[in-house]
C-alpha cells in the first residue's frame, strides 16, 4: 500500500504541458523537484511519522517523484526535439515563413530605361541636363521669345536668385519646363555629328489631376549632322515605336507647331488596345499621340554656336508618364507619385 499523490501529479501535468520554453519548465522543476521543492518537503515529513506509516508514505512520495521526473523529461524532449521554440525567444520555428519582398524599379524608371535602351541600340548617347535651368536655355535659345504667346505652353516655376549656384550664372533661373534646353547644353559641349537622348524631370505650374502633375518626366532626343533629313527622323522613330510597342504598330505624323522645330510634327501610333477599332483609351479614334518632333530650327543651332547653313538636325520629345500609362493601362498620373506599394508591386 502507498499513499496516493496522483492529484499533485495531475496538477503538475497541466502546468508542465503549458510550458512553452525551457526556462518556464525549469521554474516548475525547481518548484516540484528542487532541494526546497514540494517533493523534498514531503520527504522531510517521514522521520516524524509512526514507523508503520513510513513505508506507505515513502513509497507514495517516491511514486510522485518518479512520475514528475517522467513528465519533465517528456516535456523537455517535446520542446527540444520538435524544435518548436527558441529558448526564451518565443518564436515558433514551425510556422510558415514570410516571403521576403523583392525590391523593384519604379514603373517610370523601368519605362525610362527601356526608352533609353532602345535609342542606345540606335546609336544615341545619354546626356543629362540640370533641372535648374537658365531662362535663356529654357526659352530664348529655343526660339521662344519673352513676349511670344507660345511661351504660355511652357510656363514654369522661377526660383529667386541664389547668391551662388551650381550653374555659376547671374541669369534668371527656373525649373526647366521641358528637356529641350539640354539640346543647347549638349550642342555647346559636343561637336556634331551627334545623336543624344536626355531623360529627366521637368516642372510646370499645372493643377494636379488625373492627367496633370507639376513634376513629370520627359525623354528628349536629337541628332545633328551635315546631311540629316526628315526621313532620318522618321526611320529612327519607326524603329523606336516598333521596339517599344510591337512590330505591328502603325504610326502617323501630323503637322504641328513647336517654336524650336521647323517643320514640326506630332506622332500618333495605332492604338494597341483596340488595334485601331476604337476604344475608350484612344477616345474612339484608333490613334494614340505619343510625342512631338521636327527638324531643329536654325535659331536653335545658332544659339548653340553652330552654323545652320552647314549643320542640320532633328529633335523629338516624349512624356515618360504618358508612355507608361499607355503601356500599363494606368488611368491616373497621380498613382506614380503616391508610393502606394499595392500599386508599385504590380510592375
Ligand atoms: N519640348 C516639348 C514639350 O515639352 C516636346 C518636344 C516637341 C520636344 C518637339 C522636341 C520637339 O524636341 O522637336 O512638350
Amino acid at each position: 500500500m502507498s499513499v496516493d499523490y496522483s492529484h499533485i501529479a495531475e496538477e503538475a501535468k497541466t502546468q508542465i504541458a503549458s510550458c512553452q520554453d525551457g526556462e518556464a519548465l525549469e521554474v516548475l522543476r525547481v518548484k516540484y523537484l528542487g532541494r526546497k521543492g514540494m517533493v523534498q518537503d514531503l520527504m522531510a515529513k517521514i522521520p516524524a511519522l509512526a514507523p508503520e506509516e513510513r513505508r506507505a508514505f515513502g513509497a507514495g512520495v517516491n511514486n510522485l517523484k518518479n512520475n514528475l521526473a517522467d513528465l519533465f523529461a517528456q516535456r523537455e524532449a517535446t520542446l527540444n526535439n520538435s524544435a518548436v521554440l527558441f529558448r526564451g525567444a518565443g518564436m515558433d520555428r514551425t510556422l510558415p515563413g514570410k516571403k521576403p519582398l523583392l525590391g523593384k524599379l519604379h514603373p517610370l524608371t523601368q519605362v525610362q530605361s527601356e526608352i533609353c535602351e532602345v535609342f542606345g541600340r540606335l546609336g544615341f548617347k545619354v546626356f543629362f541636363g540640370p533641372e535648374l535651368e537658365t531662362e535663356f536655355n529654357n526659352f530664348e535659345a529655343l526660339n521662344i521669345p519673352l513676349d511670344h504667346p507660345s511661351r504660355d505652353a511652357f510656363d514654369t516655376f522661377y526660383v529667386s536668385q541664389p547668391h551662388s549656384n551650381s550653374l555659376k550664372t547671374t541669369e534668371r533661373l527656373l525649373l526647366r519646363s521641358h528637356t529641350s534646353p539640354a539640346q543647347i547644353r549638349a550642342m555647346k559641349i559636343c561637336k556634331p555629328p551627334l545623336a543624344m537622348i536626355v531623360p529627366g524631370r521637368v516642372y510646370r505650374p499645372d493643377a494636379v489631376d488625373a492627367s496633370h502633375s507639376f513634376m513629370f518626366h520627359q525623354v528628349e532626343g536629337f541628332a545633328v549632322g551635315e546631311d540629316i533629313r526628315f526621313s532620318d527622323l522618321k526611320g529612327v522613330l519607326i524603329a523606336f515605336v516598333q521596339e517599344m510597342f510591337g512590330a505591328k504598330t502603325k504610326m502617323r505624323f501630323r503637322p504641328s507647331f513647336f517654336p524650336f522645330t521647323e517643320p514640326s510634327a506630332e506622332v500618333d501610333i495605332s492604338c494597341f488596345i483596340c488595334a485601331g477599332a476604337g476604344c475608350s483609351v484612344c477616345k474612339k479614334s484608333g490613334w494614340l499621340e505619343i510625342l512631338g518632333c521636327g527638324m531643329i530650327h536654325p535659331h536653335v543651332l545658332r544659339s548653340a554656336g553652330h552654323d545652320p547653313s552647314r549643320w542640320r538636325g532633328f529633335a523629338f520629345g516624349m512624356g515618360v508618364e504618358r508612355i507608361a500609362m499607355l503601356k500599363f493601362g494606368i488611368n491616373d498620373i497621380r498613382l506614380f507619385f503616391e508610393n502606394d506599394l499595392r500599386f508599385l508591386e504590380q510592375f
